[in-house]
């Protein structure tokens, strides 16, 4: 939530921070803004409400001095309409100082108050500004940015990563964190800052993560971080997977269409090299084996789209390893009393690895005496960091806001972990574990059939873009489909939708079914003898009694379908805890070509951030 990037180096700055915001957008895009230091020494910002495209046409329009020391946000807006004048940099130390921000200073009230009181101005409504006009009056005591830092950030709590460029020290960037990420990119005379690596990708490879409660300074020859007493930290380089391309369009009308595609190659990327015919391979969980093995219960910490994959971790984890899992909306579990064990294994789930709501969970759990996996698929990302062990899935970067390779990533991740478990415990028979792996490298090739019908999909969605409401329903695993297929369309298309367990239905929802209500139902195979096949053809006929309009998602050759639902889309064969892996395409894809239909922007979305880092 907030993009931020920073340069120092020897080229103009401005084409490198408009570079690393185009990548950050996805953080926000409410406004963005720039300031740099020019050649004369003196700081320009230029900052406008809206998309980053506003800011790039009047930078065309209205060019400033360009230099080789800059700064560059996009925002996503807490404190403060998003507004031209709440739009970040923030100036302080009369101008000479610009400040950027992403997180929220929860005690900015009262320091807005002792600065009212001494006279101070304000031009904004944001928390930031306070810590602008702070690191501005602690600049002139000090006349040192990093010292300026070190007492400022003493006085915020909440959740920040700063950088400040000042026109007295025109060569140098100046950033701390707090519980929001902050990456450095080292280059050969120039170096970087960025929310994360996709801010610098295209530069350089290269990448240090700041840790916790760091001040990190960069210049074009070095970067030097301490803590916030001020004492040096050691901080260990790695190299960044993705090049510069993966976080590209590539041609595709949308980052979202790309995304999708490459949603075979997220799957078998994460299958790769951990995937052998009689087991899985995890070395990454090495270093927690004894406490997975000893664990007498999973609870899953996620939110949104990962949280439905986390629903998917439970059935497999529960069938296969026979250990009772508990999914739980991150947010949900921080502010109750959960009961938390030494034998309990917490799994977090996060694409980016920064959303606030479930880092707060992961250190409330591991304070609390609990073991914590991470499954997370950024490179350098502060919840793995603050895990006990990670599991990175390989989906490359996501970028449209609404979450998709990276939802099959980490379905795909939980049932590598799901096997694994049960090869610890010997709850899976030989065939059966050869049968799963066996389902499991079929999945790339799958998805890619389902891809194929997208055409149908879209012409489907086309002729639903007047629709007021759609309901999605499933049972077993296709429920948590169901709740993401609703999600999709919510976030996506503005449409009201809502996803149910198919058997809650005559509980209460069926009495929202009218003649013409669209409902997606989401049908389990009927060659499962176990199959619940039977029980939904039975609600989808309740349901078409009252007039509701069937779209069935459905396998190859379910015949049964056939009379009951207006629509059929089909999926290859897959055996029960594989089809939610197909089942989902077809609704991010359906979301997604409605959303085109009604002219939106798929890949940002109105009101949402992609990475959420507030509570
Ligand atoms: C936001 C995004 C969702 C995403 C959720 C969790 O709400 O809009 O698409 O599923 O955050 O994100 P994470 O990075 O933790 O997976």
């Amino acid at each position: 939530m907030c993009g931020i990037v920073g340069y120092v180096g020897s080229r103009p700055s401005l084409g490198v921070l408009m570079g690393g915001l185009r990548r950050l957008e996805y953080r926000g895009y409410d406004s963005a803004g720039v300031a740099v230091i020019d050649a004369e020494g003196r700081l320009s910002t230029h900052k406008r409400a809206g998309k980053l495209g506003v800011l790039t046409q009047d930078l065309a329009a209205h060019p400033i001095a360009d230099g080789v020391t800059g700064i560059g946000h996009t925002r996503w807006a807490t404190h403060g309409g998003p507004t031209d004048a709440n739009a970040h940099p923030h100036l302080g130390d009369d101008g000479k100082l610009a400040v950027i921000h992403n997180g929220i200073i929860e005690n900015f009230a009262e320091l807005k108050d002792e600065l009212l009181a001494e006279g101070v101005t304000f031009s904004s409504e944001t928390d930031t500004e306070v810590a602008a006009l702070l690191l501005g009056r602690e600049y002139r005591a000090t006349g040192d940015l990093t010292a300026a830092f070190r007492k400022v950030v003493g006085r915020l709590t909440g959740a920040f990563t700063l950088l400040a460029i000042h026109e007295d020290q025109p060569g140098i960037v100046v950033g701390a964190r707090r519980n929001s990420p902050l990456v450095i990119g080292l280059g050969e005379g120039e170096n970087f800052l960025g929310s994360d690596v996709a801010a610098f990708v295209e530069h350089t490879r290269r990448a240090v993560a700041i840790g916790q409660d760091q001040i990190v300074t960069i210049r074009p020859d070095g970067i030097e971080v301490v803590d916030f007493a001020g004492q040096p930290v050691e901080s260990e380089p790695f190299d960044i997977a993705w090049d510069a391309s993966a976080a590209d369009k590539g041609g595709w009308s949308s980052f979202m269409a790309k995304e999708i595609s490459e949603e075979p190659a997220a799957v078998a990327n994460t299958l790769l090299t951990r995937l052998g015919d009689e087991g899985v391979t995890l070395p990454e969980l090495e270093g927690i084996a004894d406490d997975i093995a000893g664990a007498d219960r999973i609870i899953i910490l996620a939110c949104g789209t990962a949280a439905y994959a986390g629903m998917l971790g439970k059935y497999a984890i529960e069938k296969w390893a026979g250990i009772p899992v508990e999914v739980e909306l991150s947010h949900e579990f921080r502010y109750r009393d959960p009961v938390i064990g030494p034998k309990t294994l917490i799994v977090s789930i996060s694409q980016s690895g920064e959303t606030m709501d479930t880092l707060m969970a992961v250190k409330y759990a591991r304070e609390s005496g609990a073991t914590t996996l991470s499954i997370c698929n950024t490179q350098g990302a502060t919840i793995p960091r603050e895990s006990d062990a990670a599991l990175y899935t390989h989906a490359g970067p996501e970028v449209a806001v609404a979450s998709t390779k990276a939802f099959v990533a980490q379905v795909t991740a939980l049932y590598l972990l799901a096997l694994r478990l049960a090869e610890l415990r010997g709850t899976l028979p030989a065939a059966a574990m050869r049968a799963n792996l066996a389902e499991l490298s079929a999945v790339p090739d799958k998805i890619a059939t389902v891809l194929g019908t997208g055409a149908g999909i879209r012409e489907l969605a086309r002729g639903m873009s007047d629709t007021r409401s759609v309901l999605f329903l499933g049972r077993h695993v296709g429920y948590p489909i169901a709740l993401e297929g609703a999600l999709k369309l919510k976030e996506l298309a503005y449409i009201h939708a809502e996803g149910f367990a198919a058997g809650e239905l005559k509980h209460g929802p069926i009495a929202l079914i009218e003649p013409g209500q669209r409902v997606f139902v989401v049908v389990p195979s009927p060659r499962d003898a176990s199959s619940l096949h039977p029980k939904v053809v039975s609600n989808i006929q309740e349901i078409r009694a009252r007039g509701a309009h069937v779209i069935a998602i459905a396998e190859q050759g379910d015949v049964a379908v056939l009379p009951v639902a207006d629509d059929v889309i089909r999926i290859p064969l897959a055996s029960p805890l594989f089809e939610p892996l197909l089942a989902v395409v077809p609704l991010q894809i359906f979301a997604m070509e409605l959303a085109a239909a009604k002219g939106l922007d798929v890949d940002q979305p109105r009101n949402l951030a992609k990475s959420v880092t507030v509570e």
